[in-house]
């Protein structure tokens, strides 16, 4: 997959980042994430979301395994580095929140991904997860085009995904839905 980001990563902010403007200032306003607080933007890519939050936390960390999508996050205040997010290397109950924008339908090992999540988040913390939704027929178009054209993806519906949530021990706080995609904010216990 990370070889599949490099192809994109000169490009990713030009056209993501207008698509997804809208979207990551209201995920920023859920997060609403204090300068107590320590975050992960996990799979964050070019740090597009992370940009927007890091003034206003105590620390922002963003892992990617694209070598060429962490070269375009802005030198300065994200902690960047490479890195799978199923094995991040982080410490235990190391963070407040975890975001995960747009990139659990592109790693197949998702159990691996949740329990490495339950690992690194302190209880009480958060998980913010923005992704196409299966339950949406818009959603399906999207995730097929996603599979044709990108590369194979392992999307899911927000049903099924916040019911293996709530069996891992998070519990839903806060949820935006549109025609393709969700957005949803999960406390761990
Ligand atoms: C669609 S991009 C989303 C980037 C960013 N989160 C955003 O919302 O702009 C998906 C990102 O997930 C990363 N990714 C995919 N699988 C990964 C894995 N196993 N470990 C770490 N990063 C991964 C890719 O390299 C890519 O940067």
């Amino acid at each position: 997959m990370g070889r599949t980001f490099d192809r994109i990563a000169p490009h990713y902010d030009r056209w993501i980042g207008r698509f997804m403007s809208r979207r990551f200032d209201l995920m920023a306003e859920l997060l609403a994430c204090s300068s107590e607080e320590v975050i992960l933007d996990l799979g964050g890519g070019t740090g597009l979301f992370s940009r927007r939050i890091v003034d206003r936390c105590k620390a922002v960390h963003l892992l990617d395994e694209s070598p060429l999508m962490i070269e375009q996050v802005p030198a300065g205040k994200i902690l960047s580095r490479l890195g799978n997010a199923t094995e991040t290397g982080y410490p235990g109950r190391f963070f407040d929140a975890v975001v995960l924008s747009d990139v659990y339908h592109h790693i197949r090992e998702q159990d691996l991904l949740l329990s490495e999540i339950a690992r690194i988040l302190k209880p009480g913390g958060r998980l913010l997860v923005n992704e196409v939704d299966l339950d949406r027929a818009l959603g399906r178009v999207v995730a097929g085009m996603e599979n044709l054209f990108f590369a194979e993806v392992y999307p899911t519906g927000f049903q099924a995904f916040s019911d293996l949530l709530e069996q891992r021990g998070f519990a839903l706080l806060e949820k935006a839905r549109d025609l393709w995609s969700f957005i949803g904010l999960w406390q761990f216990r």
